[in-house]
């Protein structure tokens, strides 16, 4: 299992197969997931700090896509299941935007 690090949040394992959004929640990380892991909303997304993402899928290019600052380092961690160990920040908190996470993405 990889171990996923969340900058100012700490460590957990990911089992491999599951969706860096869920792992993430839960490990008690409000992240916002507002569609629902349909690659619709951007809210779930992470910038990739250390470590080897898997390659980024069609649907997530062609959605990250379309944001001006697509070049960076971000994911969408409803898109993504993790092999490799990974340092995130996660980018949208719940708890920041006062504003509900969304519907739990499917597994
Ligand atoms: S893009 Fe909406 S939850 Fe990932």
């Amino acid at each position: 299992m990889p171990k996923i690090t969340v900058e100012g949040e700490g460590s957990f394992e990911l089992p491999v197969g599951k969706k860096l959004v869920l792992g993430v929640e839960d490990a008690g990380i409000d992240i916002l997931h507002r569609c629902g892991g349909q690659a619709k909303c951007t809210t779930c997304r992470v910038v990739v700090l250390e470590g080897d993402p898997p390659p980024m899928g069609e649907v997530e290019h062609a959605r990250l896509s379309e944001e001006e600052d697509w070049e960076g380092n971000y994911r969408l961690s409803c898109q993504m299941r993790p092999s490799n160990p990974l340092t995130v920040r996660v980018i949208n908190r719940s708890h920041l935007k006062g504003i509900e996470p969304g519907p739990r993405p499917e597994d």
